[in-house]
């Protein structure tokens, strides 16, 4: 555990490309729509308000060794896509560190073939890189044709914003780069992704400094019962 008294812990203002990933983040939860919403206005305020405190506060830069996962040889394509759309500036923030992101499972368990086909990322959150304690943003990227399964936070509030790809979630709509999804807390949700490309979503978790401190990440999709044969 760093000590936060610690002067020579580098800080985010040290590090000029993530200060750049960060002001990206804050530009979409305050310039994007609410479509109407006052739950994801409200959602979009909280976002930004703590994200603006939080770089204000010039935190210290917790050091994570950088990680990859097999998903992320899809990163460069979803990177790519992403410059067609509204979501460029985003994407390009986050080609600048992208040699440095720890991607992970999080799940203690999950079904074998999720890891070749999911990983994510955290930007800012109690883990860091950057310390926020109320707050965690990040990136989850889907290779084509993924069934990422049903799951739920916690008392924890999230929403996802398209950066690359389409995808659907709970088989509702297809989500194409700039749209926001709200997941209230124990919200279950399924996500599925188009067949030809990667999907890259960035996302933000709001919560309690406990919970988002332990999430207790856990999917909720029950293994079918093995039939016996004969
Ligand atoms: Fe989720």
């Amino acid at each position: 555990m760093p000590d936060p008294l610690d002067q020579t812990m580098p800080r985010l203002n040290d590090h000029p490309n993530w200060v750049y990933l960060l002001r990206e983040f804050e530009t979409l939860y305050r310039h994007g729509s609410a479509g109407g919403s006052k739950a994801i206005r409200a959602h979009r305020k909280k976002v930004r308000e703590t994200l603006t405190a939080v770089i204000d506060r010039n935190p210290e830069l917790i050091p994570r060794a950088p990680a990859a996962k097999p998903v992320t040889t899809h990163l460069d394509h979803a990177l790519d896509l992403a410059e067609r759309d509204s979501l460029r500036g985003l994407a390009r923030a986050l080609s600048r560190v992208s040699q440095d992101l720890t991607w992970e499972f999080g799940y203690e368990t999950m079904p074998k073939t999720l890891e070749r086909k999911y990983a994510y990322c955290e930007v800012l959150g109690p883990q860091g890189p950057i310390r926020a304690e109320r707050l965690i943003l990040g990136f989850v990227l889907f290779a084509p044709s993924t069934t990422y399964p049903q799951h739920s936070h916690k008392e924890i509030e999230e929403s996802y914003i398209s950066v690359a790809g389409a995808w659907s979630e709970n088989d509702g709509a297809v989500y194409a780069p700039g749209s926001l999804i709200l997941n209230r807390p124990e919200h279950e949700h399924r996500i599925t992704t188009g067949e030809r490309d990667p999907c890259l979503l960035a996302y933000a978790w709001v919560g309690a400094e406990d919970r988002l401190a332990a999430p207790g990440m856990k999917l909720s999709y029950r293994r079918r019962p093995r039939i016996p044969p004969g």
